[in-house]
């Protein structure tokens, strides 16, 4: 078919499907807490999903105030399951805002992220599934879901964004996630190059992944706590020692543990149980003590702000679509050996099969750890990233941040693939939210070296 001709129809199809894709979409001026008017675009708005498009997906999108028809853009999925975008957007210190309190909506005030992202890209954040933040289901099939729905789900969404968003379809596109989501990231990734060679419409522009702290095997993360705890010197060289000589390999099933190894492992959980997994070096906070309370100011803050009418009237939500914003639902959240809920399946066990495959593509990925993590230590990102087999094309190194050492990095690289795997030195789990300029530094360094081929110019 002539070119001219394919494009035309092409332009034809999606104006067609626009029209029926139920797409509601705000430009949010000004927010609850913040004076004046914003000084970027933020869009919000629902994207239904699903056959009949049963779930209603709420996302937060914001252009990038350096350049926006020239910026990536940056599909961001919260973790969790069940994590609220906003957490992200306010708390992670990716978003473009940085809120204080004086306890009491009212008193909310919003400032700007000096380390925000949308300075170098355009970024959606999404709540997904149904049940998390402000995304919702119209019927009883729409609540439940799976580690594979939500990547489907995921990219029916991006699909639909991207068409009701034209400006944006041939922006270099990375697909990035936290935590959990690192077993549905790579998928959601991998689909859509499949989708491309397919020929599927639109051709997305997909470049690759961005993943801070994330979950890849849903046992061998878990196991590397030990090895970690030996490194940071919670547990001595005899505990690690014993440990190693009795437990075949698995400090995680201890109903399989013979004596020898169920006592290495109890000396292990006796060094460790009242340490504080996101960051090593914070005070613990026992969850499970009801006397305690573990919410951090800051989610109370936004919790109270994200229920506020006016607040929820801003942000255009749908009146009596959800109960109450949480910061994360529980029910969804997954835990080291909890089991699929009434509305939750967490069907996928390990994501390396997709990091794999993603290797022979042309795709470029970003691995993100904090050295002080132990939800999912660095320690065993690094063993599935180096049984990847691929060559070393920089060695672990330092890089800099203001003249320190912001942490180490190092790439890995073979045709047109390359993954960078880089440990900030002193952050926790969701990295940005301690280490906020190391981490856009190291990001802003990594998006600036990749270079676009621009063989298709019809803009
Ligand atoms: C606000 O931003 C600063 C600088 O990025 C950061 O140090 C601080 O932790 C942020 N506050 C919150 C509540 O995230
Ligand atoms: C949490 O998710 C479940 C399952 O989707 C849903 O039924 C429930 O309403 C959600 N909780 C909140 C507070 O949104
Ligand atoms: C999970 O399922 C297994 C097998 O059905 C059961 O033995 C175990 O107690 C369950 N765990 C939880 C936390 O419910």
């Amino acid at each position: 078919m002539d070119s001219k001709l394919k494009t035309l129809l092409y332009f034809l199809v999606i104006i067609i499907i626009q029209s029926y894709i139920s797409h509601s979409k705000s430009i949010i001026k000004g927010l609850p807490g913040y004076p004046g008017d914003l000084p970027f675009k933020f869009e919000t708005g629902y994207i239904g999903v699903g056959i009949k498009e049963e779930v209603q997906l709420f996302y937060y999108f914001f252009e990038s105030t350096r350049n926006p028809t020239q910026d990536p853009l940056i599909f961001y999925i919260p973790g969790g399951p069940g994590g609220s975008a906003l957490v992200t957007i306010f708390h992670e210190n990716i978003g473009p805002f940085n809120i204080t309190w004086d306890i009491g909506v009212d008193n909310t005030n919003l400032k700007l992220n000096p380390n925000a992202w949308n300075q170098m890209a355009n970024i959606i954040f999404l709540d997904i599934p149904a049940g998390t933040g402000f995304s919702y289901a119209k019927s009883n099939e729409g609540w439940i879901s799976s580690d594979s729905i939500l990547a489907t789900q995921a990219i029916e969404f991006l699909k639909k964004f991207l068409i009701g968003h034209p400006k944006f379809v041939k922006s270099p596109l990375y697909i990035a996630g936290i935590s959990y989501i690192g077993i549905v990231v790579p998928k959601v990734t991998l689909e859509l190059y499949e989708g491309n060679e397919r020929g599927d419409r639109p051709t997305l522009n997909i470049q690759g992944y961005i993943l801070i702290s994330p979950l890849t095997h849903k046992f061998h993360d878990f196991n590397s706590r030990i090895e970690y705890a030996h490194r940071m010197a919670l547990i001595s060289d005899h505990i690690y020692k014993s440990a190693i000589a009795h437990c075949q390999g698995n400090y995680v099933n201890l109903d399989s543990a013979d004596f020898f190894c169920a006592h290495s492992l109890k000396s292990y959980e006796e060094c460790t149980s009242h340490i504080s997994f996101s960051n090593i070096l914070e005070p613990f906070c026992d969850e499970n003590d009801p006397a305690q309370d573990c919410d951090i100011d800051v989610k109370k803050t936004l919790t109270k702000w994200a229920n506020s009418a006016v607040v929820q009237q801003t942000l255009n939500i749908r009146k009596g679509t959800i109960e109450k914003w949480e910061s994360r639902n529980n029910t969804i959240h997954y835990r080291l050996g909890k089991n699929d809920t009434f509305c939750y399946s967490y069907d996928i066990f390990s994501s390396f099969l997709y990091h794999k495959k993603l290797s022979y593509k042309k795709c470029q990925a970003l691995i993100i750890s904090g050295d002080h993590d132990m939800t999912f230590p660095y320690v065993g990102v690094e063993q599935w990233i180096s049984s990847l087999d691929l060559p070393v094309e920089v060695p672990w190194k330092p890089f800099f941040v203001d003249g320190q050492v912001g942490g180490y990095e190092m790439k890995y690289a073979r045709s047109e693939y390359s993954l960078t795997f880089a440990t900030v030195k002193g952050a926790g789990h969701a990295v940005p939210q301690y280490k906020p300029k190391e981490s856009i530094v190291l990001t802003q360094k990594w998006l600036s070296s990749q270079t676009y081929s621009s063989d298709d110019c019809t803009e």
